[in-house]
Parts: structure tokens; C-alpha cells; sequence
């Protein structure tokens, strides 16, 4: 099936949508699907992964200059979106090879006007930008198009690049450096064009641009082509002479040339990632268009990165990674790519010191991951991450120091990768010291009341933002428990270079918390209370507590939110515990949950979807799974993701929701696992396809899958 998604039609309020929606990346730029004409009030954006600045308070990723920036003339007149309304208007993106593409019409009393526009970011060269750009005309004209960069930056919270120069001439060479570390960014743009046309720099505002004038010819499109290059001193010693490099190379390759190395990659990566579902042609879409996302953000070119919340679709969330990477999207990774389901591990092994730090700073021992985690681990989580709409004062919110789930959920991935890729080596390269200052930070949170022959953990936020500073959240218990097994393991196993009497007392320690961790038992209906008190609190329906809201953008959480004082949940919480955990507990508990927690999830998060449809299909009820499935294939194809958490804006792609989909296809609807160290199946498909393939990697060998209603089958790929 073509790889290919369209919007038809001109929606001037669409952008910010649109947007998120064609995006088009390569793992160190994210493009927004915006307009070529688009100014920084439409949102477009080059986002450039792994370059953070702060201004004032905040801290975020780096937007580069709009280097894609370009309008045109016909007869001295302006043709342009939003302000011309077009004849028609179409945009798509071939996400089988990132490509996004643009054509629009204008009717002017002489005739018609058309512009065609098709733009990469190269997987083959990650430093290249390219854009072909067309005009064309059914009438002899005086035409124009300006192209080049606008350094006038869409920013959530910028100026990020300060004291900018530029040179226009028939290389556009800008120079920058950003505020608060001084990094230099450098790009460089050049366009080619006909010999039949005149080409003279200009200069509107904060723009940079060519204008090439030329005489439209019935039947013949005018065409030129941009190659934009760009390198920062974080990556290169001399970022002009990279940037340089860059644009040189690619000019004398050419275009076609660039086209196809760009296509190969693709092409090569889709022949692992690939997933086919058959019989619901919709659902194929949704579900590949959403690996494409996944793919298009991996960071394959560094060993320092991981993926941001938001991927590369802007500064939200502060370009920052969350538990998203290790429990949603990792698993894609792995199965497909396992070189950069390692790098997204060793991202965080190398962010150990700043966890440490952390720490650290609050009193504890061992590693706590940052909530937000920049470079280095910096944690760029505020203590007041959300703005009251009533009083537009910040309010105090604990993510940052109580959401303690985080340390766990990287033990898991990379708990996760040793145990399907089966490669080692990475805890001697520091796995192992991870895995085990992550125990030792569970160790050091560990109360015990003198009452009580057990240990608590007390004053957290659970997956479910909207409670915050609980005791004793059932999801955070046991994952510690799962950490303090883990870590003994590891330990006992001879990882770590220590004396024996330090590995003795660690063990015994680790061993000793994980056995006497509370982990709370389903009460007399079966229901696991999320934590302490949460069955005293009100049981309003979702509906109620929705309709007290006062404001649409109103938090649900924190000290006064509507769902604070409820059992109104924000995401999966006690149904992710189980997902994890479903073999400690029967069917019937499970299924007992999923039925309690669903009508009390507000699905405020687009990761929650994604657990209920997995453990659905853990409890044999395909058809359960099915909505919940499709809520997180569509995430950002055609779902109305929440823009606003109070005044923080959050919109932007939604990764997570991508990676949960992938798992819902393999692990949930064809029910993969390895038991006693060999693949198998456990169909679960719903009636609404008829078949699932796909292929994975487990154990270095890759494996091609295919499952129906009543069999399947697992081939070894030589
Ligand atoms: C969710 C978190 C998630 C974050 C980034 C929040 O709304 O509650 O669980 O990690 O978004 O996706």
C-alpha cells in the first residue's frame, strides 16, 4: 500500500494541525508541515534536536531560521497563503520516504498559477535540507519567487539566537550563537536555478532572500532547487567549514541524487519496520504512518540523544525526554532497529551523573532520573509547570521532585533490550551501575512506620498526574520492587567491580526491599486501590467532574484541580502496573480493574489509551482493544491532541502514542513474548482485521511473523 497521507482543501486555522501532521524529520531536525510562505505567527519551525538555550526561566530546544522561507510574484502581485485564497490547495506527505509536498492554484483574471513545492530533511546526510520548488503559469508572465531564510523565529520562549549575521549573496551564510551557552549554529543556503532567469539578493525585514525573476511559458514549469546545510559548534569543531561541507556535497551530487540516498534509507529502514494489518485498510495506515513518526525523530546520527516527548515537532515540553522513550517507544526499537534502541539506553547510562545530582539535591541515594531530562540529564521540569488560567499566577506543581516512577522505567528499558537483543555489553558499559544506583535511590525513599512490618514508599506522583504527593502508589511500589530484583540480579550475578562485603550488603538490602515493599492487594471486589485513600475519595463520573470545569483550559490536577479531590484519573495507572505485571495476578482481577479504571480515566494523556487497549487484548477481549488501539494509531493523524495544560501550551506530535500503537499490534492483537527463551504467539486480533505481519529482531536474528484469527507462524530471515 502507498505510504501516503493528503489534506485537500485550505483550512487557514489548520496550521498549527497541519503542522504536527506532515512533519517531516531525520533524527536531528524536525520540519513542521507548514507552508513555504508561512511567517513565525503560523508556526513553522525547524527544530533542531539535542541544542537547548534559556531565556529567563526557560529553558527549550533551539528552532533554527526559517530556511525553507519562499513566496511568489505574478504580474507584481503576491500569491500566497493565508492572505490570496487559492483555487486549490493540497498538501501530502509521502511518509514512506519523508517527503513532503505542497501544490497550490491561484485564478487570476490572465489565467491560472501553480506552485509546487516537495522538501526532505535527509536521512542520508542529516545536516542537508532540500526543496525543489515549482511555477508555473497557462500564460506569458513577469514572475518572481523569493526565497531564503527568515530569521525571524517561531519561539515558545526565545530569542534563543542572539547576534546574528548574515551574508546574501548566492550563498545566504548565517551566523548565530545561542543565549545562554554561546553555542555557534550556522546555516547556509543556495538555490539552482534555469540560466533563463535573473537572480538579485533582497532584503524584507528579518529576511534574507533571492529573487529570481523570470517569464512564465504555458506548459512549462520554472523550477529551482534550495539546498540548505547547517552544523552547530555542539557537534562540529568548526561548524562553518561542516555547514560548508555539507552544501558543497550536496550540490555536486544533485538533486536526483540526493533524492535517491534520501529514499534508500528510508527504503532500507521500512523493510524492517514495516507492519502489514490486513483487511482494514485504515488502520494500516494509521498504524504505519505512526511509525513514521518514530523513525523520522530517532536520533541515529548521535550517541548522546534520546527522543523528546514531543519528538521534533517544536519547543513543547521543553524538547525534554520522558518515560515516554523507555515504556512506550523502545519497544519499536528494538524489535526493529536495535543499534538505536541501544543509543536511546545509553543516553540515559550517560545522563547517571546528573541523575546522581538529583538525587543528591533532594537528600537521597543513588540515581533519580530528571522528569524532563535535557543534555546531561538536566532536569528541566519546573517546580511550577503550569500556569492557573484564573490568576495567570504559576502553580506548584511535584512532577519534578515526586514523580519517582522515572528511575524504574529506565531499569525496564534497558531491562527490556537486554532481554531481547541479549547484548551484555552494555552493562559493563555502565548498565549495570545504573541499574543498580537506581535501586539504591528506591532504597534510600523506603519508610517504614514502627507499626508496620513493611515498607512504604510515601509522597509521589504516580502515572496519574492529577494526584499528586500520594502514598503508597501501587504502580511506583512495584516497579521499585522490580528494580531492587533486578539489581540484586545483576549483582549476584557478578556484575560491578566491588568487594564482596559491599555486593553482600547490597544484595541483602535490594532483596530485603524488594520482598517487604508494599504492594497493595485488590480489596474485597477485586479493585487494587491506585494508593492510600484513593477509594475514600468522591466517585463523580467523568462526565460531572468534566462539566465543573470552569475554563477549557483549566488543569484537572494539583491543589485545586477538578479531578484532584475525585477518583477521576488522568492516564493509566494501576491498568500500566498490570500490563507490566499481569502474570502476578488472575484474569479476573485484571479484568475486574480495566473495567473499574476506564470510565474513571479521563485519557488526559495520550499514553493512556495505549495501556488499556494492550491489557485488553492480555485478557483475551480484542474488541475492547480495538478503540483504544485506533485512539493511539490516530494520535496525530487525526485526533484532536490537548493543546493547553492550564497556560503552558503542549501541542506538538505525540511519539508515545506511535510506540504504544506498535506494541498494541505486536504484543497485544498478535500477542508476541518469548516463553522458556523462544518466540511465540498468543493471537488476539480483533474482528476488524484479518491478518497482522510484520518482522523483528530478537536475539541478533530477524524473524518475519504472521498471524491470523486461528494460527500463525515465526520464520527465521536469513
Ligand atoms: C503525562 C506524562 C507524560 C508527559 C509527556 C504528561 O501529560 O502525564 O505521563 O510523560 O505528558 O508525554
Amino acid at each position: 500500500m502507498d505510504k501516503i497521507i493528503y489534506d485537500n482543501g485550505y483550512d487557514r486555522k489548520a496550521y498549527a494541525a497541519l503542522g504536527n501532521r506532515f512533519l517531516i524529520g531525520n533524527g536531528l531536525v524536525g520540519i513542521r508541515g507548514t507552508l513555504e510562505e508561512y511567517t513565525a505567527d503560523l508556526l513553522p519551525a525547524i527544530n533542531l534536536a539535542g541544542v537547548y538555550d534559556k531565556v529567563e526561566n526557560f529553558r527549550e530546544p533551539v528552532n533554527l531560521p526559517n530556511a525553507l522561507y519562499s513566496y511568489i510574484k505574478v504580474d507584481g502581485n503576491n500569491y500566497r497563503l493565508p492572505d490570496l485564497k487559492p483555487a486549490s490547495h493540497k498538501i501530502s506527505l509521502d511518509y514512506g520516504h519523508g517527503i513532503f509536498m505542497r501544490s497550490s492554484s491561484w485564478t487570476c483574471p490572465r489565467g491560472n498559477i501553480c506552485l509546487e513545492t516537495r522538501r526532505i530533511a535527509s536521512m542520508d546526510d542529516v545536516n542537508l535540507i532540500v526543496m525543489e520548488l515549482k511555477v508555473s503559469a497557462d500564460f506569458h508572465a513577469e514572475a518572481e519567487i523569493y526565497t531564503g531564510i527568515d530569521t525571524d523565529i517561531w519561539d515558545l520562549n526565545g530569542r534563543h539566537l542572539e547576534d546574528f549575521s548574515i551574508i546574501n549573496e548566492d550563498i545566504i551564510h548565517y551566523e548565530a550563537r545561542t543565549h545562554e551557552e554561546g553555542i555557534r549554529v550556522v546555516m547556509d543556503e543556495t538555490i539552482e536555478a534555469a540560466s533563463d532567469c535573473e537572480i538579485t539578493s533582497v532584503r524584507e525585514d528579518g529576511r534574507y532572500l533571492h529573487r529570481i525573476s523570470f517569464i512564465t511559458r504555458p506548459g512549462e514549469a520554472f523550477r529551482i532547487v534550495k539546498y540548505i546545510s547547517f552544523d552547530t559548534s555542539k557537534t562540529a569543531a568548526d561548524p562553518v567549514c561542516s555547514s560548508a561541507d555539507v552544501l558543497k556535497r550536496s550540490i555536486t551530487l544533485g538533486y536526483e541524487e540526493v533524492m535517491d540516498r534520501h529514499m534508500s534509507v528510508w527504503d532500507r529502514l521500512w523493510d524492517n519496520a514495516d507492519v502489514e494489518i490486513k483487511g482494514n485498510d485504515e488502520a494500516n495506515t494509521a498504524l504505519n504512518y505512526s511509525l513514521y513518526h518514530l523513525m523520522s525523530i530517532a536520533p541515529r546520527h548521535a550517541d548522546n540523544l534520546s527522543i523528546p516527548a514531543r519528538g521534533l515537532s517544536g519547543q513543547t515540553y521543553r524538547g525534554a525526554v520522558f518515560w515516554d522513550t523507555e515504556m512506550f517507544m523502545l519497544d519499536f526499537f528494538i524489535f526493529t532497529e536495535p543499534d538505536t534502541a541501544r543509543k536511546l539506553i545509553k543516553y540515559r547510562i550517560d545522563t547517571l551523573p546528573g541523575a546522581m545530582k538529583k538525587a543528591a539535591h533532594y537528600g537521597y541515594k543513588g540515581a533519580f532520573y530528571a522528569w524532563e531530562s535535557q543534555e546531561g540529564g538536566f532536569d528541566a521540569c519546573s517546580d511550577y509547570n503550569v500556569i492557573d488560567v484564573f490568576t495567570g499566577r504559576p502553580m506548584r506543581t511535584y512532577f519534578k521532585d515526586k514523580q519517582v516512577h522515572i528511575s524504574a522505567a529506565i531499569v525496564y528499558g534497558l531491562c527490556r533490550y537486554l532481554d531481547w537483543t541479549g547484548d551484555m555489553s552494555l552493562l559493563d558499559d555502565g548498565g549495570a551501575e545504573m541499574i543498580m544506583q537506581c535501586a539504591l535511590f528506591y532504597l534510600s525513599i523506603l519508610v517504614k512506620s514502627i507499626f508496620n512490618d513493611y515498607y512504604e514508599i510515601r509522597d509521589v506522583i504516580g502515572p496519574d498526574e492529577y494526584h499528586e504527593r500520594v502514598n503508597n502508589n501501587v504502580y511506583t511500589n512495584r516497579m521499585a520492587k522490580y528494580v531492587f530484583e533486578k539489581a540484586a540480579k545483576i549483582l549476584r550475578e557478578g556484575y560491578l567491580d566491588i568487594s564482596d562485603s559491599e555486593r553482600d550488603s547490597l544484595i541483602e538490602g535490594f532483596e530485603d526491599g524488594a520482598k517487604h515493599i508494599l504492594i497493595k492487594k485488590p480489596d474485597e471486589n477485586g479493585i487494587i486501590p491506585q494508593f492510600d485513600g484513593y477509594e475514600q475519595l468522591e466517585d463523580a463520573s467523568l462526565a460531572d467532574v468534566r462539566s465543573r470545569l470552569l475554563n477549557d483550559k483549566e488543569y484537572w490536577g494539583g491543589a485545586y484541580g477538578v479531578a484532584s479531590d475525585t477518583r477521576i484519573i488522568k492516564q493509566a495507572d494501576v491498568v500500566t502496573m498490570l500490563n507490566l505485571f499481569a502474570d502476578d495476578y488472575s484474569l479476573d482481577t485484571i479484568s475486574r480493574n480495566w473495567s473499574y479504571y476506564e470510565p474513571r480515566t479521563e485519557h488526559g494523556s495520550s499514553l493512556s489509551a495505549g495501556m488499556y487497549s494492550l491489557l485488553a487484548c492480555k485478557i483475551g477481549n480484542p474488541g475492547m482493544a480495538w478503540p483504544f488501539f485506533l485512539k493511539s494509531a490516530r494520535a496525530d493523524l487525526s485526533e484532536k491532541g490537548k493543546e493547553w495544560a492550564g497556560l503552558l501550551y503542549i501541542g506538538g506530535t505525540h511519539p508515545a502514542a506511535a510506540g504504544a500503537a506498535y506494541m498494541i499490534a505486536v504484543e497485544g492483537f498478535a500477542g508476541l513474548s518469548v516463553k522458556n527463551g523462544e518466540l511465540t504467539c498468543n493471537p488476539s486480533l480483533p474482528k476488524e482485521i484479518e491478518e497482522i505481519s510484520f518482522k523483528i529482531f530478537y536475539k541478533q536474528q530477524q524473524y518475519s511473523i504472521r498471524v491470523s484469527h486461528d494460527s500463525y507462524s515465526i520464520d527465521e530471515i536469513n
